[in-house]
């Protein structure tokens, strides 16, 4: 396997949850470089459904934060990016959010391999009209997640998941 293609693998197995950072900033060439890789998604008929919303502002993070029981993550993240689904440029509403979550993944993938660590977070879509007027979004715009990024507190976290043997339920 060449080098790129193990550092690909190495980065989809340790990737992990980080919810805690430290108070150094993210720099503004990881924020750019993170968005890149999210605008390099894949998406059907290539309609890159997303947009997002970059936020380092503490009071506009704070009422962000304010949306989600997950709070604390958001505000002592030093940037978020909230990324919506542009309902103007769907066409096919599952599609369109298979192409967002591969966008996020792809972001998310991007934070670890720049050293830096992020969390996914969804509960806060319970909350989503009201992240959309905080962010005086376009009404076409519909929140699809938050990502919280950050320099990792410490390396600790952990996950597990299903036995392959519980996934796969047929190979023929
Ligand atoms: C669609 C989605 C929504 C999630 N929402 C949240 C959330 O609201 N809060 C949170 O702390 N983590 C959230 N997560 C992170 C998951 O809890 C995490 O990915 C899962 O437990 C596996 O752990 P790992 O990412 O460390 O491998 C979310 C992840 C996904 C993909």
């Amino acid at each position: 396997m060449s080098k790129s293609g193990q550092a690909v693998l190495e980065a989809i197995f340790s990737r992990r949850s980080v919810r805690q950072y430290t108070d150094e900033a993210v720099g503004k060439d990881d924020v750019q470089t993170i968005l890149e890789a999210g605008r390099w998604a894949p998406s059907g008929l290539n309609n890159q459904p997303w947009r997002f919303a970059v936020v380092r502002d503490a009071k506009v993070k704070d009422e962000i934060a304010k949306q989600t029981r997950y709070r604390e993550i958001i505000r002592n993240a030093p940037v978020i990016i909230a990324v919506f689904i542009d309902n103007r440029d769907s066409y096919d509403r599952t599609k369109d959010c298979q192409g967002i979550g591969a966008c996020l993944q792809n972001m998310w993938l991007a934070t670890h391999a720049l050293g830096l660590g992020g969390v996914w977070l969804g509960e806060i879509l319970k909350n989503k009209e009201r992240v959309g007027e905080i962010l005086e979004t376009p009404g076409t715009y519909e929140l699809m997640a938050v990502l919280a990024i950050g320099h990792p507190k410490h390396g600790q976290q952990k996950s597990d998941r299903k036995s392959l043997s519980a996934l796969v339920f047929k190979e023929l």
